[in-house]
């Protein structure tokens, strides 16, 4: 056990489980370092006892009994590797529900994709792609679909779309893949998608195959530049409720790569609360009624 580290201990089956445990300052710092640098995510000073006890939820799993152990273990080039996965799902914040952002949606629709297909038609492409990038468990990126396929598909029968969702969290990617849902998610659900769009199965609800086909998920770090130049050719991108777990250097790196992601002529979608003031002078801000967007001119 570390000198820094006061710990409660308790004894259950012979096995230590670390109940409590201070962080010391210092450690905070490499802790801290090293996630920032693997994944962005920046834990303010504030924040320093949401790390320390998510970490321990690792540490207790791997019997490890301190964060100065849990550290030496990440930092280990073999076992640390296949921990990265772990520690993600231990530290990321994975909040979503479906149509959390239906302004977003109206523009999409009313707005955007018009401008999007009108554009294709002069350039006789006919294939929309959206990105959802840290989609966690995949509502986001159903609610866009379901919104297309109802509303825009009736207009255009031959329109093609494709959305991709990805996430820092392996967990959470496989949810999505499996599109199958409690009634947490769907609170703000329409009646009417729900029962078009969702087969009820129990105290599940299932995504329906015609809207799954147009979705696909994958794990994605976005900070990760060999991984981020492989995403290329989007029309729309949403990146919401991501940066503000980032700092103002990751936020820029992260803009900067998302906008090397969009076509020309580009939208980019970002959280209620987020702004790119101060992060990127690249977009061309656009409102429409209770949400803004951006567009890469
Ligand atoms: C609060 S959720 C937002 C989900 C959805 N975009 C929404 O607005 O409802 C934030 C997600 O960002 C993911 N995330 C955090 N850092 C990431 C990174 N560096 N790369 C990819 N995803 C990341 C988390 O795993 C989490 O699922």
């Amino acid at each position: 056990m570390n000198n820094f580290s006061s710990t409660v201990l308790k004894d259950i089956s012979q096995s230590s489980i670390v109940k409590t445990q201070i962080m010391s300052n210092v450690l905070f710092e490499k802790w801290r370092q090293f996630i920032y640098e693997n994944c962005g995510i920046f834990y303010q000073d504030n924040k320093k006892y949401l790390l320390e006890s998510r970490l321990l939820k690792r540490i207790n799993y791997l019997g490890l009994g301190s964060f100065d152990n849990y550290l030496e273990y990440i930092l280990d080039n073999v076992k640390g590797l296949n921990e990265k996965k772990y520690l993600y799902e231990a530290i990321t914040i994975n909040e979503t529900y479906f149509f959390r952002n239906q302004p977003q949606l109206d523009a999409l629709i009313k707005t955007i994709i018009p401008e999007i297909l009108e554009k294709q038609n002069r350039n006789n492409k006919t294939k929309i792609q959206i990105w959802s990038a840290a989609s966690s468990s995949g509502e986001e990126a159903y609610s866009v679909a379901i919104s297309i396929i109802d509303l825009i598909m009736p207009r255009y029968p031959n329109l093609e779309f494709e959305i991709v969702g990805t996430d820092l969290n392996y967990a959470v990617v496989e949810t999505a893949k499996k599109g199958i849902y409690r009634e947490y998610a769907i609170r703000t659900t329409p009646a009417y998608y729900l029962k078009k769009y969702f087969t009820v199965d129990g105290n599940n609800y299932i995504v329906n195959p015609e809207v799954k086909k147009h979705v696909s998920f994958k794990l994605l770090n976005l900070y990760d530049n060999t991984g981020m130049r492989t995403m290329s050719n989007f029309d729309v991108i949403y990146c919401a409720n991501v940066l503000i777990y980032f700092d103002m250097n990751s936020k820029i790196k992260v803009v900067n790569q998302l906008y090397n992601s969009l076509n020309k002529g580009g939208y980019l979608f970002i959280g209620y609360s987020e702004t790119l003031h101060n992060i990127s002078k690249a977009f061309k801000i656009l409102s429409f009624p209770k949400s803004i967007g951006y567009k890469k001119e």
